[in-house]
């Protein structure tokens, strides 16, 4: 079956397509349908010297989501976005939809939200997810390419990785787990096993603020490097990154135009990626007027000013550790702080990575453990990779969401997932 997506391999040839109707529009003799078919819209032309009268009559009344089969000749139209129109010499109504809940008219968020299920067929909605399975490929590539072997964390847990206090308890039988925040500690164990790894799955938090850029469950990818110290794990998060956007911008690049993502700014990227320390970052803050206290966590706004002086993502190094969990390897020449970097991206889009070497000795983890109060017995099994064979390793966690916010210039994350999950929204 042709689909909209390489119609190109198909102009002079006549050809069935099977969608549904975006919009339609008449003029004389002429009915216009744009048809899409989950892989692209196309303009179908209906003359009605080219078709019966019954399938004329029902072109002229064809309602938005009707599901219709068309066929007829590709040609090419120069005019159009795609390039390419469809000669309509026979159409047949699969199933006629009434009272399409989503016109072209505005709706509200919430309206649209209630929609999901429903709105992701409009184009914007579905360029960004298009842009997400592209992301999704292409970190996959990125990893697989470079031999990281695939090994996944599990969902259900005993402890927590990122803090207590954005933990989802669950009942499990006699137990309570644990939503995963973070295959990293699982990641720790498969990196010793394998060397290179990365785990790929859904992560949940507790999130109780309402922002644009938090979700309770998003997707993230997370990479492990057993003999990697701070300085490779920032080398890698770069090559990472200028892979994504490359891959994004190869192969996606109408849906970018689509979204009127300003694509310059994109193709700016390029490496080396500034690397400026927690200090330094405090320094700038200063310089542009931000009352900022040395130890505090860095906001949203205080991401913006610093991220504002750099065409580039920047990476953000060695944060006090106070601030970090307690997996952080500390700085040897200055335990305050700990070996850790977050990449913020341009424009303004926030934390994208967040990572770091990982404390290898096992009296300090320990030591970190019971400062933090965590329960030792149900981390047992990650202080055994300090007891047999420790080496330095480090690694760090891309936000999925985040990432297509940033690529494709959309303004909340809510968009960058399929259902998206929110302190307010469990459905649909
Ligand atoms: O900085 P985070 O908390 O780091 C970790 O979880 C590490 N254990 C990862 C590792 O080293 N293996 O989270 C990593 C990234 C953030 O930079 C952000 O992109 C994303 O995950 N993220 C969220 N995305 C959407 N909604 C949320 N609530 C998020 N919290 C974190
Ligand atoms: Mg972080």
């Amino acid at each position: 079956m042709a689909t909209v997506g390489r119609i190109e391999q198909e102009v002079g040839r006549v050809v069935e397509l099977r969608g549904w109707v975006y919009n339609s529009s008449s003029k004389g003799k002429l009915h216009f349908i744009q048809l899409r078919d989950g892989t692209g819209t196309i303009q179908c032309v209906v003359f009605q010297g080219n078709v019966s009268e019954a399938v004329f009559e029902n072109a002229g009344h064809l309602t938005q989501e009707t599901a219709i089969i068309v066929r007829g000749e590709v040609v090419e139209d120069k005019r159009s976005r795609l390039g390419f129109e469809l000669q309509v010499n026979d159409l047949e109504v699969i199933h006629r939809t009434e009272n399409y809940p989503i016109t072209p008219k505005e709706h509200g968020t919430n309206f649209l939200m209630d929609h999901r299920h429903l709105w992701m067929r409009s184009a914007r909605q579905h360029a960004v997810l298009r842009v997400r399975h592209e992301l999704i490929r292409a970190i996959r590539e990125f990893f697989d390419e470079r031999d990281f072997i695939n090994a996944d964390a599990p969902i259900f847990t005993p402890t927590s990785v990122e803090g207590t206090t954005t933990l989802f308890a669950t009942d499990y039988f006699d137990e309570t787990a644990y939503l995963t925040q973070s295959g990293q500690l699982y990641n720790e164990a498969t990196a010793m096993a394998f060397g290179k790894v990365y785990c790929f799955g859904p992560t949940f938090r507790a999130e109780k603020s309402k922002t644009r850029r938090h979700l309770t469950e998003f997707w993230m990818v997370e990479p492990e490097v057993a003999w990697m110290e701070l300085d490779e794990d920032m080398e890698l998060a770069e090559d990472f990154l200028l892979h994504l956007v490359t891959r994004v911008l190869e192969r996606r690049r109408p849906e970018l135009e689509l979204l009127e993502r300003d694509i310059s700014k994109l193709e700016a990227i390029s490496k080396p990626f500034p690397r400026i320390s927690y200090d330094e970052a405090v320094g700038i803050l200063r310089e542009e007027g931000v009352d900022f206290t040395w130890g505090d966590d860095f906001g949203g706004s205080d991401e913006t000013v610093i991220s504002s002086r750099y065409d580039n993502p920047v990476i953000v190094h060695r944060y006090p550790a106070a601030l970090k969990p307690f997996y952080m390897k500390h700085d040897p020449n200055d335990p305050r702080l700990a070996l850790n970097m977050d990449v913020l991206a341009p424009e303004g889009y926030g934390e994208i990575i967040g990572g770091g070497q990982r404390e290898d000795n096992y009296d300090l983890l320990l030591e970190r453990l019971r400062a933090e109060q965590l329960p030792e017995a149900a981390y047992d099994w990650y202080l055994d990779l300090r007891r047999y064979g420790s080496v330095p390793h480090s690694g760090f966690g891309l936000g999925v969401e985040r990432t297509i916010t940033w690529l494709t210039g959309i303004s909340h994350l809510r968009e960058a997932i399929p259902f998206p999950r929110l302190i307010s929204r469990l459905k649909p």
